[in-house]
This record gives C-alpha cells, sequence and structure tokens, in this order.
C-alpha cells in the first residue's frame, strides 16, 4: 500500500482551513496548537484509525484522546472532514448550546474524552486499554499530549503505569511545540533543557540538548522521534508502534506551534487567540499556497542511486522525484520498478513516480507495488479508459494520481471528468527526455490558460512544475500555480543539495509573500498590507516582509 501522500495532505489542508473558519467566527480558540498536531491527526484519521463516522459507538473502533483539549478545534474539524457531523456546524464553536465547545466534550458522538482539565488524558488511556486487554479486544488507543501539560506530575504516573502494565495497545504523541500557554516550555519548565534567549531554533539545531525521549526511555517506553510534519514519518512510526509487543510507544513529535501560517509559527500569541475576519482570505491563501520540493535523481550519479536518494533525504526534500524511462516513448532509458522497489527499502520519504513510458496501464501496478506514493502518467499514452483503469487501480492502492502533458499537449478534454479526483498534474516545460533542458517560456501562457479549466472542474490537487526548473523561474512557476516544485540539475546537479532546496525554498517564500500582499492589497488596501506585515513578529521576518512590499511599491 502507498503512504496515501496527497489524500491526508489534501484532508490536512480541508481541516486547517476549518480551524481558521471556527475560531474566527467564534472570536476566541486554539489554532496554535491544533496546527502543530495537524499532520498527526491527518495520519490518524485518513490512514490509520479504524473507526466509522456513521456509527461513533462502533465497539472495535480506535480509541483517540485528544488530551490536549484546548486544541479541540483540530479535532472537530478532522472529525467534520471524517464525516462526524456537516463542516457548517463548525460555525457554531464555543456558542452556547453547540457539541462543539472549547475542550472536546463527549455530548459530541465520536469524542473519546473530555479533555477540559489538561494532564489526565494520559491516565484515562492507561484506563481504557487495560480494559481492551481484559476484554480481549484488539483496538488501539491512540492519546496525543502536550508539552505543556507534560509539566503535571499525573503524565509521569502515568507514563510508570502504562508500562508497568505492558500496554502495547497504548500509543501516545507527544506534540512537541515547545509552546505552552504562557510562553516557550524551556522557559517555564524544561523538557529538554533550559533555553536561555528567545530563540527556540537553538532547540532545533542541537539534538543533543533533546531529553525527552530519555525521560520516557527511562520509565520503559518505547520511545520513537520524528518529525511531526512530515507524514510518512508519522505514518511510519505508527506502522512501527503497532507492531511493537510488550510495551506502550510514544512518538515524540518535533512540531511547530501554528504550523503553516507564517505569523503564528513559533509565536506564543497564537496558542489561544482568533485571527481576526478580515485576515481570514490571507490566512486561507496562505493555506492553499503551500508547497513541495521533489528533486529529480535522474541528473545525479545513475550508477549510485541509493547515494542520490540519501542526498535528497539530506537536504530535506518534500520527496523524491523518479523519472522513468521506457526507451519507447522517449529515446531515453533510465529504470525500472525494479529499481524503485530497491530503493524503497532505504527510506520511507515519498516517491513521485514519473512514468515516461508507453502503454502505463499495462504497468502501473508493478509501480504502485514497488513502492510509489504518486504515480504519474502521461496523457499522449492514456485515453479516457485507460486513464480511468490506472485512476481506480492507484487509489485503491492508496496511491496519488497524476496526469502529465507535454510542453505540445493539450489537456485532452478526456480528463476532465477525472479532475476533481486528480491529485497532481505535471505541465512539462521540457519536451521530456533527459534533465539539464531549459525551461521553455511559453509554459507561463499555457499555465493562465489552464487555471480556469482547473477551477471550472473542481480540481483541487497540485500542480507539479517540472523541466528546467531553476532558482530565477522558480518564483513566476510559483505564480503561475504550480506548489510542488522538481529539480534535476537545479538540484541534484549541485554539489551541496540541501543548500540548493534551501534557497529554492527561499525564492518560494518570496512569491508567496508577493502574492500575499498582493492579495492584502486589493482586499484592504495599504492599511491591510500594514495590518498582516505587523503580525509576523517572530525572527526576522516583518523586515524581510516589509522590503518586499516597498519593491512592489505596496507600502
Ligand atoms: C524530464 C524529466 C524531468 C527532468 C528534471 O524528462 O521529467 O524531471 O529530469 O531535470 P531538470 O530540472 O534538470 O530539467
Ligand atoms: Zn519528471
Amino acid at each position: 500500500m502507498g503512504l496515501n501522500y496527497y489524500h491526508i495532505k489534501k484532508n490536512i489542508l480541508r481541516a486547517r482551513k476549518l480551524v481558521i473558519k471556527s475560531t474566527s467566527v467564534a472570536g476566541s480558540g486554539h489554532p496554535g496548537g491544533s496546527f502543530s498536531m495537524a499532520e498527526i491527526l491527518g495520519c490518524l484519521f485518513y490512514k490509520h484509525l479504524k473507526f466509522d463516522p456513521s456509527n461513533p459507538s462502533w465497539e472495535n473502533r480506535d480509541r483517540l484522546v485528544l488530551s490536549k483539549g484546548h486544541a479541540s478545534p483540530g479535532l472537530f474539524s478532522n472529525m467534520a472532514v471524517a464525516g462526524y457531523f456537516p463542516e457548517s456546524e463548525l460555525d457554531t464553536l464555543r456558542k452556547f448550546g453547540s457539541r462543539l465547545q472549547g475542550h472536546p466534550d463527549l455530548k459530541c458522538p465520536g469524542v473519546e474524552f473530555c479533555g477540559g482539565s489538561l494532564g489526565t488524558g494520559l491516565s484515562y488511556s492507561i484506563g481504557v486499554a487495560l480494559a481492551a486487554k481484559i476484554d480481549n479486544k484488539d483496538h488501539h488507543v491512540y492519546t496525543i499530549i502536550g508539552d505543556g501539560e507534560s509539566d503535571e506530575g499525573q503524565i509521569w504516573e502515568a507514563a510508570m503505569t502504562a508500562s508497568k502494565y505492558k500496554l502495547d495497545n497504548l500509543t501516545a504523541f507527544l506534540d512537541r511545540n515547545f509552546i505552552q500557554q504562557d510562553s516557550y516550555t524551556e522557559q517555564v519548565m524544561p523538557l529538554d533543557e533550559e533555553l536561555v534567549g528567545d530563540d527556540i531554533s537553538e532547540m532545533w539545531k542541537d539534538a543533543s540538548r533533546w531529553k525527552t525521549g530519555d525521560k520516557w526511555r527511562s520509565f520503559g517506553w518505547n520511545v520513537l522521534e520524528i518529525d511531526g510534519h512530515r507524514i510518512e514519518q508519522i505514518s511510519a512510526a505508527i506502522e512501527k508502534a503497532n507492531t511493537t509487543k510488550g510495551v506502550p510507544t510514544i512518538i515524540i513529535c518535533r512540531t511547530i506551534k501554528g504550523n503553516a501560517v507564517e505569523h503564528m509559527e513559533d509565536n506564543p500569541q497564537w496558542h489561544g487567540k482568533a485571527p481576526d475576519l478580515d485576515i481570514v482570505p490571507l490566512i486561507n491563501l496562505e493555506l492553499d499556497s503551500q508547497f513541495m520540493i521533489a528533486p529529480s535523481i535522474i541528473a545525479g550519479d545513475m550508477t549510485n542511486l541509493a547515494n542520490e536518494v540519501k542526498r535528497c533525504i539530506n537536504g530535506r526534500a518534500d520527496y523524491i522525484h523518479l523519472d522513468v524511462m521506457d526507451g519507447q516513448f522517449v529515446p531515453a532509458k533510465t529504470f525500472d520498478h525494479n529499481k524503485i522497489k530497491e530503493l524503497r527499502s532505504i527510506t520511507p520519504i515519498p516517491f513521485d513516480s514519473h512514468l515516461m513510458i508507453s502503454e502505463p496501464v499495462k504497468h502501473v501496478r508493478d509501480y504502485a507495488e514497488a513502492g510509489s506514493d504518486i504515480i504519474t502518467v502521461h496523457a499522449e499514452v492514456c485515453d479516457e479508459s485507460s486513464f480511468g483503469e490506472i485512476h481506480d487501480l492507484l487509489k485503491q492502492h492508496q496511491v496519488s494520481v497524476g496526469l502529465a502533458i507535454n510542453p505540445e499537449t493539450d489537456l485532452p478534454e478526456w480528463s476532465y471528468k477525472f479532475l476533481p479526483t486528480l491529485d497532481q498534474l505535471i505541465v512539462m516545460s521540457v519536451v521530456p527526455g533527459k534533465s539539464g533542458q531549459k525551461y521553455i517560456p511559453e509554459t507561463h501562457k499555457k499555465m493562465s490558460s489552464l487555471s480556469p479549466i482547473l477551477k471550472e472542474h473542481n480540481f483541487i490537487g497540485y500542480v507539479e512544475a517540472d523541466g528546467g526548473v531553476t532558482l530565477e523561474n522558480v518564483g513566476s512557476c510559483f505564480e503561475d500555480g504550480a506548489r510542488a516544485f522538481v529539480g534535476g540539475s537545479s538540484m541534484i546537479g549541485q554539489n551541496n543539495v540541501r543548500e540548493a532546496i534551501r534557497e529554492f525554498r527561499h525564492e518560494i517564500l518570496r512569491a508567496r509573500r508577493k502574492v500575499l500582499l498582493e492579495k492584502a492589497h486589493q482586499l484592504g488596501g495599504s492599511d491591510l498590507v500594514n495590518k498582516w506585515i505587523g503580525l509576523h513578529v517572530v525572527g526576522k521576518k516583518k523586515e524581510k516582509i516589509t522590503k518586499i512590499a516597498k519593491e512592489t511599491g505596496l507600502i
């Protein structure tokens, strides 16, 4: 089975938007902690958790306990996306008579635990997990705790108890965002090491300062430490936890409070504050503008692709683009599914297989089974019926579905009916066949003529720019609507892949900030532009955004 990468990502996005909508309508609530755990909930709800929204008390369901109950907007938004109740009900958040309160409440079917009093959810989960053992039930208990509530002694009593009773049917997630209600956790009560100054990125940089895992290990838990915003890492950790016998598991997820909205990120102010209504459209646009970077390994040493994969991982790529060429659809030949299978054993990082092969319908199953997470086939070698077959097969395998068009190809009309469920569209900006070619400038025009079609046919997937993407043109590719960026020669072809990817992120971020400033200006003139800039109080963001606003004449 694939990771279901884009399916999870799209639902996380939907849930994040509902958090913003519901808290802004309520005028209060906790977006920061809802966003730090957004990917954890996404992996649970859309991949691992067993549940039935039409029968919330189904006996064999897994139990999800939100111990850090103040992040209830995050839980409720996912419950709505998952089908427990209509999304419109989120407009009643924190209102008298509503089932959706500031902390989860059992009057909302599907909620397992009243998380009003922090520090108690893990103890409750132990009771549920013990009961399941006694009753010989095989459902699993997943509990999300915060780092702020880890100051409570009860958490550590629970830690001792769960390991004494060998509760391997209990998995805890620590949403380690380094911020609690009043300030940085390492200043209030250090879980790792005391923080001197206000720069929490200091803690991120130096793994030798992370002590939280040691604490849990000494209490007898199986400890997994991951990046809590990377879907593949969360998913792999859950799988590992589920197969670890005789001990409970804690997955320590290093996260960013307010993740995905720049002005909320790492900012203690957004622990419990709702965004103003006039800022909401800007936040939604920012959420729609999340982007991914995917190096293409064929631009590296073809005799040592395993090493190229490792360079991508060290470079902090979001996923890896695998260009499969068969010597027929394009003259060159690269590798096939056997190579992908071999590479799969190295890492859980998502594999984005771009099949430049003729008759993909005959081979696509091999590529799914080899461990691809996204598979893109070319429109030039498909028709409605064969693409329909490919689409359904990939969805069954939890592999995201992509369609690619060559520079000379228009998006075929037969593809329109697939657009609402299509995950990725590659608009080639070189004639496929090799890396290192020049970007075809007409692609910009093509992209702008495509966007109304995509909109009209409810495409909510990601456009991937592929071919000749460089630091010089990546900003305009972003402005065209691309959200995933492939880089061969400009990333893998560089000595320092990590630095190259960092520069790409920087350029795309700059383009995104520009788009957001323009939107602010369009919606509320220079007042809104200034208000937007003023929200970015952490680090050097305000200066950088002000500079862009000045350069573009918006202030
Ligand atoms: C072109 C491939 C691209 C290409 C990217 O046939 O699909 O993925 O290798 O390499 P650059 O970025 O060098 O064009
Ligand atoms: Zn490609």
